[in-house]
């Protein structure tokens, strides 16, 4: 590696834990003996997972989200996978909040089917409840079926949700500033329990809200509750430079990596803010295992378990709903145009075929099995060499973890992969702070009066 280990030693890496759904990212991993395949509606399933995290002193655990499941129009596929049943984050975070005292709780919510004024009082809420951990992923919506439960026939366009969003953060950073820090008094003696002077009211007018305020809820613990964004495209990262804590990114190159880390932290300049108060995470899709051969042991048997006709469901979704049918299953994968729900994942797709020269087969077995993400089938230490090299080499400040199956995924990043990070000084071995924040080390924005 490039740098001395004194250097190491003063950055560490941020770690999250990315879980969907029933838990597996795999489209099979609910079919490996040994792992869960109710993580849909079992909570206890995602408490096990937090306190093994917490014991590892990870960042955050992230539950990714759509409001709906994706492909119902084809009930068949949708039938083999464990898609279809998929909890509301926030009630998942709230419990396992209860039962966690340091782990960081990040939910998906998206900006183009929900009210600020709601999304703003429910993660202050879980900000309240968890003792200052509370994080949302803003993301503009990228199943595009979402829209027929919300009133309308189809997604808006991509540039168009992004105009939202970027109003929609604002309108829910305002509600968060309702109120200042010491405005609630609860003095029994005077009577006072709340201070006129304290509270701001926001008054926004703007294309898509009317937002007077003030919140139903007091500032929380973080002042702000973390924000993630996801979105990689050029009105995403624009947004990420703006507000974001921590920008999620799906990249499988470490060329690719350090440009996109170079770019998005170059912004945010134009937005007065620091770079290094913006986090990147790039997701890592595990495959480990003790040896090399056992991790390919365990890619294959999982590869083995998906059924072709889910495998160009998921990639067709991937791209936003492009019928693959009249193409060559065993040819490259054709140019597809960049589509409305997924402009960055097209992109990451196409990189990816062109790169490996993949068909198009192997691309829809690709998908099913790590989406676009940067994909790891290796020994413990393999993988951790790989690791080290993006995050010493300017395409990370650490990542985000997606284990292909439950438990199995999670346990053995707690059990060796971690423990192998730490011992080269690359994380951590004790949280530093209270609150999420304080164990990211990002600053509390102040409160209004404060800021003035
Ligand atoms: C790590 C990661 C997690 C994401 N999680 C979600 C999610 O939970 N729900 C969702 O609708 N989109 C999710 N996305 C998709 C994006 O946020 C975004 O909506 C989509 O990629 C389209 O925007 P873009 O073209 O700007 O990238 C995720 C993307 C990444 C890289």
């Amino acid at each position: 590696m490039e740098q001395s280990s004194d250097q190491k030693n003063k950055r560490q890496m941020k770690l999250s834990l990315f879980l969907t759904g029933d838990g597996n990212y795999h489209m099979a991993g609910w079919r490996l003996p040994g792992s869960t395949n109710d993580g849909g509606e079992n909570i206890q399933r995602w408490v096990e997972a937090a306190q093994a995290i917490e014991r590892a002193k990870l960042h955050m655990l992230f539950i990714a989200d759509a409001a709906s499941p994706p492909g119902t129009d084809d009930l068949q596929t949708l039938s083999l996978t464990a898609r279809i049943d998929r909890m509301d984050p926030i009630p998942i975070l709230s419990a396992v909040s209860m039962v966690t005292k340091h782990i960081g709780l990040a939910a998906t919510m998206s900006t183009t089917y929900l009210e600020p004024y709601n999304l703003a009082r429910t993660v202050a809420s879980l900000d309240h409840i968890s003792g200052g951990r509370a994080a949302w992923n803003i993301v503009t919506g990228s199943n595009k079926d979402d829209a027929l439960h919300f009133n309308r026939d189809g997604h808006a366009p991509h540039a168009e949700r992004y105009v939202r969003a970027e109003e929609f953060v604002d309108v829910v950073r305002g509600i968060w500033d309702s109120y200042d820090d010491d405005a609630f008094p609860r003095d029994k003696t005077s009577g006072v329990y709340m201070r006129p002077d304290k509270v701001h009211f926001l008054n926004h007018k703007g294309k898509y809200f009317k937002v007077r305020g003030p919140s139903a809820v007091p500032r929380s613990p973080q002042g702000h509750p973390v924000l993630i964004q996801a979105g990689s495209s050029e009105p995403g990262m624009n947004i990420s430079a703006r507000v974001a804590d921590i920008v999620f990114t799906s990249q499988s190159s470490l060329k690719g990596a350090q440009a996109f880390y170079a770019n998005v932290k170059s912004r945010c300049d134009r937005y007065g803010r620091s770079p290094e108060h913006m986090l990147v995470l790039p997701g890592a899709l595990l495959f480990m295992g003790e040896t090399e051969s056992e991790a390919k042991e365990k890619f294959e048997q999982l590869n083995s378990l998906i059924p072709l006709r889910v495998a160009m469901q998921r990639l067709s979704a991937n791209l936003g709903g492009v019928d693959l049918s009249k193409f060559d299953l065993d040819a490259p994968l054709p140019d597809i145009p960049v589509n409305n729900a997924r402009v960055s994942a097209v992109e990451s797709y196409i990189a990816i075929s062109r790169r490996e020269g993949l068909t198009l087969r192997q691309m829809a077995m690709r998908a099913a099995a790590a989406k676009h993400h940067w994909t790891l089938v290796g020994s413990v230490k393999r993988v951790a060499d790989e690791l080290e090299s993006w995050f010493l080499n300017g395409a990370a400040d650490g990542f985000n973890i997606l284990p292909s199956d439950t438990p199995g995924g999670i346990n053995i990043l707690v059990e060796k992969l971690v423990p192998e990070l730490q011992r080269r000084g690359l994380f951590r071995r004790e949280y530093e702070g209270r609150t999420l924040r304080e164990n990211l080390g990002l600053p509390r924005p102040a409160d209004l009066s404060s800021r003035a």
